[in-house]
């Protein structure tokens, strides 16, 4: 089933932030790509993904319009393979007075999560000055923001207090799963285990692009949580990926709970 509400809601992997539109972002550039994407992710077990394309990006000013277009050549795209997983729109928006001003005016795509969140992403190179007060702006219009990636942004790999200043504010945190694997670098990586130990990472999602280089390695990097933080940390991840898509409150959203599994020991000391 394409789309379906209830059978992403009812359990199984989401994956609330990705690139499968064909031509409109740095994600694949032709339906073909798209549709071999969304099969390796479905061969992954995801069973419901959000379609994320970057919005108020200046390197990508595509009319809603075109961006629903491709979203309907991809849900063609999957019934015509017959791949089993629920599609939805949204974006990924720059966080900008304009994204807040075209969110009120109902121009993003919010066919996810209620319209009770939006995953804002930041410059790479430096973290804008009213970052928390457009935040802040989302909230009080009942809109929580997740920040894409936290563990990637330079500013944030070298100061975790940028990230805690965020969760205090109100705002939540997704994971690229591929960070726990090295894929971006160790900073990155250390990171977002940081995070994890913490309790500042509320999702993970795939932020996947292509088959090359920024590809879904969802399962890998599920079977890296559940070795290092525990069963019930992975548990609690992707539980809250549906709470989200669900659109239930944040206030319901689990508490990761990081407890790495004890290590066998393979020596003692005796006599
Ligand atoms: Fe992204």
């Amino acid at each position: 089933m394409i789309g379906g509400w209830e059978s992403a809601v009812h359990g199984g992997l989401v994956d609330l932030h990705v690139h499968l539109l064909p031509g409109v972002d740095d994600g694949p550039a032709s339906t073909e790509e798209a549709a071999a994407l969304l099969e390796e992710m479905v061969n992954q077990g995801v069973k419901a993904a959000v379609c994320t394309p970057h919005m108020f990006d200046r390197r990508y000013r595509v009319p809603e319009e075109e961006v629903r277009r491709a979203f309907s050549v991809l849900r063609e795209a999957a019934e015509d393979r017959g791949l089993t997983v629920d599609l939805y729109l949204g974006a990924e928006v720059r966080l900008t007075g304009a994204a807040l001003d075209a969110w009120a005016a109902g121009a993003i795509p919010r066919d996810w999560g209620g319209g009770r969140y939006v995953l804002v992403e930041l410059p790479m190179r430096e973290i804008p000055r009213d970052w928390l007060e457009v935040a802040h702006e989302f909230l009080v219009f009942g809109v929580t923001p997740i920040l894409a990636h936290p563990e990637r942004y330079p500013a944030m790999v070298y100061n975790g207090a940028l990230i805690k200043e965020w969760v205090e504010r109100g705002g939540l945190c997704q994971v690229t799963w591929s960070s726990v694997l090295g894929t971006w670098g160790r900073g990155p990586r250390r990171r977002a285990v940081w995070m994890l130990e913490r309790g500042l990472c509320h999702v993970m999602a795939s932020d996947a692009h292509d088959l090359a280089k920024r590809r879904p390695d969802v399962q890998k990097a599920l079977g890296w949580v559940r070795e290092h933080g525990g069963e019930q940390a992975a548990e609690a991840l992707l539980a809250n990926a549906r709470v989200v898509l669900a659109g239930d409150s944040a206030g319901t959203l689990r508490q990761v709970p990081w407890s790495p599994p004890r290590k066998r020991l393979l020596w003692s000391r005796s006599g």
